[in-house]
C-alpha cells in the first residue's frame, strides 16, 4: 500500500519538498509588502514569534498525524476513528481550491515577468497595471503555470514533487544571495534595512496581528492538512521534530532574507514602502531598470525567474492535496485526478484573475458585499479570497489540528509517533513544550484571535485597538 502510494526516496527529499512548499510567493512577494502595510519591524517580529512559539508545534502534529495514518488531509482522521472531525480535511480542501486559485494568478505574473523581459520588455514594471488587467496575456501566463503545476504533480511523489525541488530550491537560493549581495551596496541601504530591522512597537494593532499570524500560517503551509499529505509519505525512520524545525527555519529565514534584500532596493529609490501587491512588480523593476539594460536584464530575469521557482514548488503542494484525497478516497488515477483538480481550481480563480483591472465588478467586490474597511484602498476580490482562506480558515485549521492532536487522538499518541526517529524525545523539553503548545496555547490563543479577525474584516468591528 505504501509502496503504491508513493514515499519520499530520503529525509532532504522531504525536507526540501516541505520547505519548497513553505517557500514561496508568500516569502518573497507577500511578507515584504506584508511588513511594509503592517508598519515595518513590529510585524517581523510578531511573525517571528507566531512562526517558532505557535506554528512550529503545530507543524509537528500534522506531519505526524499523515505519517501515522499514511492518507490524505481527509482520509487521516477516518484512520484515526474520528470520522467526525475529517471535516478538518475537508475545510483543508476547500482552503488549498481558494488559495491555490488566486496564488497561481500571481504566479503567472511572475512567469509573465521573466518572458517579458527575456523578449525584450525591460520597462514591464511600469506597465504593471495594465500587464494585470490584460486577461487574455496573464491568463495565458496562468494557463501555462497552472499546466506546468499539473505536470510535475502528475509524476507522483519521486519523480515529480521531490525531483522538482531538488533542482529549483537551491538554485533559489543562490539567486537571492547574489541579489542581496548586490542591494546592500545601494545607497539608502541603510534607511531600507531600519525600516525592516528597528521595530517600532506602536505599531503593532489588531489588523497587524492577524496578517502576521495569517502570514505566519500561510508562509509555512500549515492548517490546511497540506503536512498531512506531505507527512503520509514519510518514512517512518526520519526524525519529524528535527524536520519540522529545518523547514521553520529555512522559511523563515528566505522571508527574512527576501526583506533584507527588498528594503533596501526599495529605500534606494526613495520610494514608500507600501506599496502593497505591487512592490515587487512595480518597485523592483525600476530599481533594475536603473542598472542599465546589460545588467538589469539579467538581474530581473533571475529575480522573477527565482519567484516563479519558488512559486512552483508551492503551487505543486497546493495541488497535491485536493489530488492525494481523491486519489486515496476516490480511487480515481493520478493523472486523470491530477488534470481535473487543475482545471477545476483554474476555472475557480477567474474572479481573481478578472479582479486586477480587468472589470471593475471583481474589483470592488468589498464595497459591493459592503465589507469594504475604512481607508483600505484594494477592495478586490483577491484580497477578499486572501481574508477568507489566508487569515481566517488557515489559522481555524491550525486551531482544530492542535485540538484533535491534543484531546481526540491524544497526546500520547502524537509523543509516540514523533518518537518514531526520535529516542530521546519522550520526556524532553521540546515534548513538554509542544505538548503545552498545542493543548493549551494554540487553542486558547488562536480562537480568540479567530474571533477577533472575524469580527474586524467581515464585520469591521475592531475590539482591539
Ligand atoms: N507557503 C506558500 C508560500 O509561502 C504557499 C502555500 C503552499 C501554502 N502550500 C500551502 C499555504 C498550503 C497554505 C497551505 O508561498
Amino acid at each position: 500500500m505504501a509502496a503504491e502510494r508513493g514515499e519520499f526516496s530520503s529525509r532532504l527529499g522531504f525536507i526540501l519538498a516541505a520547505a519548497g512548499s513553505a517557500v514561496g510567493l508568500g516569502n518573497i512577494w507577500k511578507f515584504p509588502f506584508e511588513v511594509g502595510n503592517g508598519g515595518g519591524a513590529a510585524f517581523v517580529v510578531m511573525y517571528l514569534l507566531f512562526c517558532f512559539l505557535l506554528c512550529f508545534p503545530v507543524m509537528t502534529a500534522e506531519i505526524a498525524i499523515g505519517r501515522k495514518t499514511r492518507r490524505n488531509a481527509v482520509g487521516a482522521f477516518y484512520s484515526l476513528n474520528s470520522p467526525a472531525w475529517s471535516f478538518i480535511g475537508k475545510l483543508g480542501i476547500l482552503s488549498g481550491f481558494l488559495i491555490l486559485s488566486f496564488y497561481n494568478v500571481v504566479a503567472g505574473w511572475a512567469f509573465g515577468y521573466v518572458v517579458e523581459m527575456l523578449a525584450g520588455n525591460f520597462d514591464i514594471g511600469n506597465h504593471f497595471g495594465d500587464f494585470v488587467a490584460d486577461w487574455i496575456k496573464v491568463g495565458s501566463y496562468g494557463l501555462v503555470f497552472m499546466a506546468t503545476t499539473a505536470y510535475i504533480v502528475s509524476h507522483g511523489i519521486q519523480k515529480g514533487i521531490e525531483r522538482a525541488a531538488k533542482l529549483l530550491m537551491p538554485s533559489l537560493i543562490i539567486i537571492m544571495v547574489v541579489l542581496l549581495a548586490y542591494s546592500l551596496t545601494l545607497d539608502g541601504a541603510m534607511d531600507g534595512l531600519k525600516f525592516y530591522l528597528v521595530p517600532d512597537f506602536s505599531k503593532i494593532n489588531g489588523p497587524v496581528v492577524y496578517s502576521a499570524l495569517g502570514q505566519a500560517f500561510f508562509s509555512l503551509s500549515l492548517g490546511m492538512g497540506a503536512l498531512i499529505t506531505y507527512g503520509s509519505y514519510l518514512n517512518r525512520d526520519q526524525n519529524i521534530v528535527q524536520s519540522a524545525a529545518l523547514i521553520t527555519l529555512m522559511d523563515v529565514g528566505i522571508a527574512f532574507l527576501a526583506g533584507l534584500m527588498l528594503f533596501p532596493f526599495v529605500f534606494s529609490q526613495g520610494v514608500e514602502p507600501t506599496g502593497g501587491a505591487g512592490l515587487i512588480f512595480v518597485t523592483l523593476p525600476g530599481v533594475f531598470e536603473n542598472l542599465g539594460p546589460v545588467v538589469g536584464v539579467v538581474v530581473g530575469t533571475l529575480f522573477f525567474t527565482l519567484l516563479s521557482f519558488a512559486a512552483l514548488t508551492s503551487t505543486v503542494s497546493l495541488l497535491e492535496v485536493p489530488v492525494a484525497y481523491v486519489v486515496d478516497e476516490h480511487k480515481v488515477p493520478r493523472t486523470r485526478a491530477v488534470w481535473l483538480t487543475a482545471i477545476l481550481i483554474f476555472v475557480v480563480g477567474i474572479p481573481s484573475l478578472l479582479s486586477n483591472g480587468a472589470t471593475s465588478i471583481f474589483t470592488n467586490f468589498m464595497q459591493i458585499i459592503g465589507i469594504a474597511q475604512e481607508g483600505a484602498t484594494d477592495h478586490s476580490f483577491m484580497t477578499f479570497v486572501g481574508w477568507v482562506a489566508n487569515d481566517t480558515f488557515l489559522p481555524l485549521g491550525g486551531m482544530l489540528i492542535s485540538i484533535f492532536a491534543a484531546y481526540i487522538w491524544k497526546k500520547e499518541n502524537l509523543s509516540e509517533e514523533l518518537a518514531q526517529g526520535n529516542e530521546n524525545y519522550i520526556g524532553s523539553y521540546t515534548e513538554k513544550y509542544i505538548n503545552f503548545a498545542i493543548s493549551y496555547l494554540a487553542p486558547v490563543v488562536l480562537s480568540i484571535i479567530f474571533v477577533l479577525t472575524v469580527l474586524n474584516r467581515f464585520f469591521n468591528i475592531q475590539l482591539i485597538g
